[in-house]
C-alpha cells in the first residue's frame, strides 16, 4: 500500500509503533507501573508533565482558527487545570514555588512551544502524541497509581487521567483519527508531522530516562 492510500492515522500510529514499544517499556515506566518506586517518583513524573501540558496549552487559543491545527483544540482535552489539582494535592499548596523541569523536559517543553509558535503540522504531532496517548494508555498509569499509592477513584492525584467531558473515549478517539485523515496538508508535510511524532515519543522517552536516573531502584 502506498502511503496516500494509507489513512493518515494509520500512517502514524504505525510509523510510531515502535519508539511506543520503547516508551512503554521504559524502565521508569516499567518500574512505576509495577509499583516498585514510591509517590515521590510519581509527584516528579506529574510535575514534568505540567511543563509540558503548559507548552502544548498556552499556545492552544491562538492556534483554534488554524486550518491545520484548530480543529484538534478540544476543550475537553485540556489537562493543564487537572495536573494543578493533582500538584496541589501531591506537593501541598506551595507547589509552584518548588516545581522544576528536568534538562530533558525543558528541551520538549521548548520543541513544543516552537511548533506552536512556527509550524502547526509539528504542533499537531505533539498533540497526538500526548492526547491519543493520555486517552489510551494513561488509563493504565491511573490504575496503577490509585492501587500503589492510594489516590482516590478518579480522584486528587489522578485527576490528569481523567476526562470528565469525554463519555466515550473509544468514540473521541475514532473522531480523532478522522481529524487526522482529514489533515488538509500534502503528502510530503504529512511526513514531517510523522517524523515530528517520532521526535515527540523520543522526547518523551528522553523525559522517561532523565527520571529514571533519578529513581534508580536498588536491585
Ligand atoms: C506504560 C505506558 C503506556 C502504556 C501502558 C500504553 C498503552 C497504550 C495502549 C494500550 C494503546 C492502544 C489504545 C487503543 O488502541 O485504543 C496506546 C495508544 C497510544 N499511546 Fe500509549 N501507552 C503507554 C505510554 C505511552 C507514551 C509514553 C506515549 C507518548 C507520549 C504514548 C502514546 C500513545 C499514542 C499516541 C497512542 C495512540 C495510537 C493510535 O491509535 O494512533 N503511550 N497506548
Amino acid at each position: 500500500m502506498t502511503s496516500s492510500s494509507t489513512p493518515f492515522s494509520t500512517l502514524i500510529r504505525t510509523a510510531s509503533h515502535e519508539q511506543h514499544v520503547e516508551a512503554e517499556t521504559s524502565t521508569f515506566m516499567s518500574d512505576l507501573l509495577g509499583g516498585r518506586l514510591g509517590v515521590e517518583a510519581y509527584a516528579r513524573y506529574t510535575e514534568q508533565l505540567w511543563f509540558v501540558y503548559e507548552a502544548l496549552e498556552s499556545g492552544a487559543r491562538d492556534l483554534s482558527g488554524d486550518p491545520v491545527a484548530g480543529p484538534f483544540i478540544q476543550p475537553e482535552l485540556m489537562r493543564l487545570a487537572s495536573l494543578e489539582r493533582d500538584l496541589a494535592h501531591l506537593r501541598g499548596p506551595g507547589w509552584r514555588e518548588g516545581v522544576t523541569a528536568l534538562p530533558a523536559t525543558v528541551e520538549y517543553a521548548e520543541r513544543v512551544a516552537e511548533c506552536a509558535r512556527t509550524w502547526t503540522g509539528g504542533y499537531v504531532a505533539h498533540h497526538y502524541t500526548r492526547y491519543l496517548g493520555d486517552l489510551s494508555g494513561g488509563q493504565i498509569i491511573r490504575g496503577t497509581a490509585e492501587k500503589t499509592w492510594g489516590f482516590a477513584r478518579k480522584g486528587d492525584g489522578v485527576r490528569f487521567y481523567v476526562f470528565e467531558d469525554i463519555g466515550n473515549p473509544a468514540a473521541f478517539k475514532r473522531g480523532y483519527r478522522e481529524l487526522l485523515d482529514a489533515l488538509p496538508v500534502d503528502e510530503l508535510e504529512k511526513q514531517r508531522v510523522v517524523a515530528e511524532c517520532r521526535r515527540a515519543f523520543a522526547l518523551n522517552t528522553g523525559v522517561f530516562r532523565a527520571l529514571g536516573e533519578e529513581f534508580r531502584i536498588s536491585a
